[in-house]
């Protein structure tokens, strides 16, 4: 398997890090991207990963920001060297029902959740089409699939990504880039445990896997569409959702 560089956006979050994780412990060199404002915690995270053995760096950018975005991978790209996997992991939550929605709450969710795929995907297309490589690997959800009461914000965004992920894999796909979509279900992290405990209750109920997903879980399905031999599955969506959700 060959060695490469691998950007994970939000990658000290929840999903993010187990995604970094994994990728490293395949041998590739992998940058998680981090909030600007939250730096002293990525140097936390850095020390525990590097404690771990693997081969990970740290690039601040805001992610729903073009020109931090270009700053970011043009600073990645100097100290660290070109990209070739690129994972668009960077979301948030601001759930509320849309007749109590301010416009800040829609504003932000689209900028960071789906905006962010366009401002830092833009920067590394060039790169990974002209030297004839690149993985994309965008993280969605399954509430973009679906739909979910009270986030008609995150539903419009997670469903938005793979609108640019089937566009830019038809765009890509003659030059050795794939660019896919995960969807992952209800996943134990931080996110999920933010939400009321009587509704979070309510929604396991109804997985049929009978448990919430794990990081690790996702983490595998992002990996294996990075793999090398996985360069003819693009324009995908790949679901890890404990069968919430099942469609074609
Ligand atoms: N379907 C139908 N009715 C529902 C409902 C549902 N799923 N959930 C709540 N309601 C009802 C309530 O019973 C209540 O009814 P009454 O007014 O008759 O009492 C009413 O809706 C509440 O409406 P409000 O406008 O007062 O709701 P709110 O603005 O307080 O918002 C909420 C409530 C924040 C949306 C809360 O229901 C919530 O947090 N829901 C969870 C949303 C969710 O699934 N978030 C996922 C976060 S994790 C994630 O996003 C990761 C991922 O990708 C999966």
């Amino acid at each position: 398997m060959s060695k490469r560089i691998a950007l994970v956006t939000g990658g000290t979050g929840g999903i993010g890090s187990e995604i970094c994780r994994t990728l490293a412990q395949k041998g590739h060199t992998v940058v998680a991207n981090y909030l600007p404002a939250l730096q002293s915690e990525a140097e936390a995270w850095l020390e525990r990963m590097k404690g771990e053995g693997l081969d990970v760096h740290i690039a601040a950018g805001d992610v729903s920001s073009f020109q931090s975005c270009a700053d970011m991978v043009q600073d990645v790209e100097a100290r660290i060297g070109p990209i070739d996997i690129l994972v668009n992991c960077a979301g948030i939550t601001r759930d509320k029902t849309l007749r109590k929605m301010e416009e800040s709450q829609w504003r932000d969710v689209i900028n960071i959740n789906l905006g962010s795929v366009f401002n830092v995907t833009r920067q590394v297309v060039e790169g990974m089409t002209s030297r004839g490589f690149g993985r994309i690997v965008n993280i969605s959800s399954v509430n973009g699939q679906k739909g979910q009461f009270g986030q008609a914000n995150y539903s419009a965004a997670k469903a938005g990504m793979h609108g640019f992920t089937m566009a830019v894999a038809q765009e890509t796909a003659a030059k050795g880039v794939t660019v896919n979509t995960v969807s992952p279900g209800y996943t134990a992290t931080a996110m999920t445990e933010a939400m009321p405990e009587d509704v979070r209750n309510a929604i396991v109920a109804q997985i049929p896997a009978g448990r919430m997903g794990s990081p690790e879980d996702v983490a595998f399905a992002v990996a294996m569409l990075c793999d090398e031999q996985a360069g003819y599955i693009t324009g995908a969506n790949l679901p890890v959702n404990g069968g919430l959700f099942t469609s074609f």
